[in-house]
């Protein structure tokens, strides 16, 4: 395997059962990101983006096929081993910040890094370096319902690289915010590419976001186009 490859999709399906009838919501799906890469996501409300940014996180299971995390094979991984190699390749970003609300800004920052053990003064310091580079040492000892829906986002992105992920995984992470926190959202995801080296797969609906991404894929009938 091509060693610049981080995240990979080999002839993925899914479907789902309800009352006994069988979805196919994804098929046929290969993809690659490489190293440094930032690759946009796009397709209507309904095509599967979410269903596919989640099996590439392994948050859910395809129905075939293999999804492989810095070169590792993720389906014969039992929960843990997932949640292992899950916690330090990928940083998630969604939509909706999913910060927790009795966290302040500082303690959600610093939650991935003391899950996996790492002492609390350095994860202190590592979060306070991040918020910092994020504009948002201000808001530090806020909690999320106290600070703006453009800095609840960047409090999110800030938690989702806390630990340097080699991955970046972002569903509409500017989709809840104006014009301008959307391009402060989106330059602060590009950064981190330059500074960290992470790759990045994004979807978004936002044409001003996906126009300023080179490298476009589209879940069309299913499966997925280069465009
Ligand atoms: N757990 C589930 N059980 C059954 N069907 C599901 C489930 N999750 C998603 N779906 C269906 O899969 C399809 C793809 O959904 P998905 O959320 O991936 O779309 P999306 O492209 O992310 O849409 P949006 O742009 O609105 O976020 C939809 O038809 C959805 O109803
Ligand atoms: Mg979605």
């Amino acid at each position: 395997m091509n060693k610049n490859i981080v995240l990979e999709a080999n002839n993925v399906f899914k479907e789902y059962t309800q009352e006994n009838n069988k979805y196919e919501i994804l098929k046929n799906i290969n993809f690659s990101l490489a190293k440094k890469e930032i690759v946009g996501l796009i397709g209507p409300s309904g095509s599967g983006k979410t269903t596919l940014l989640n099996l590439l996180g392994m948050l859910d299971t395809p129905s075939s096929g293999e999804i492989f995390v810095n070169g590792v094979a993720t389906s014969g991984l039992a929960d843990k081993e997932k949640t292992n190699l899950r916690g330090s390749n990928i940083g998630f970003v969604f939509q909706f910040h999913h910060l927790f609300p009795d966290f302040t800004c500082l303690e959600n920052v610093m939650f991935p890094l003391r899950i996996q053990g790492v002492q609390k003064n350095i994860a202190l310091s590592r979060a306070e370096e991040i918020l910092e580079k994020m504009g948002l040492s201000e808001r530090r000892n806020n909690y999320p319902t106290q600070i703006s829906g453009g800095e609840q986002q960047r409090t999110a992105i800030a938690r989702a690289i806390v630990f340097n992920p080699k991955i970046i995984i972002a569903d509409e992470p500017t989709g809840n915010l104006d014009t301008e926190n959307a391009q402060m959202v989106f330059n602060l995801l590009l950064g981190l590419v330059e500074t960290l080296d992470t790759a990045i797969i994004v979807a978004t609906h936002d044409t001003n976001i996906a126009n300023q991404i080179p490298k476009k894929i589209k879940i069309e009938n299913k499966t997925l186009i280069n465009i």
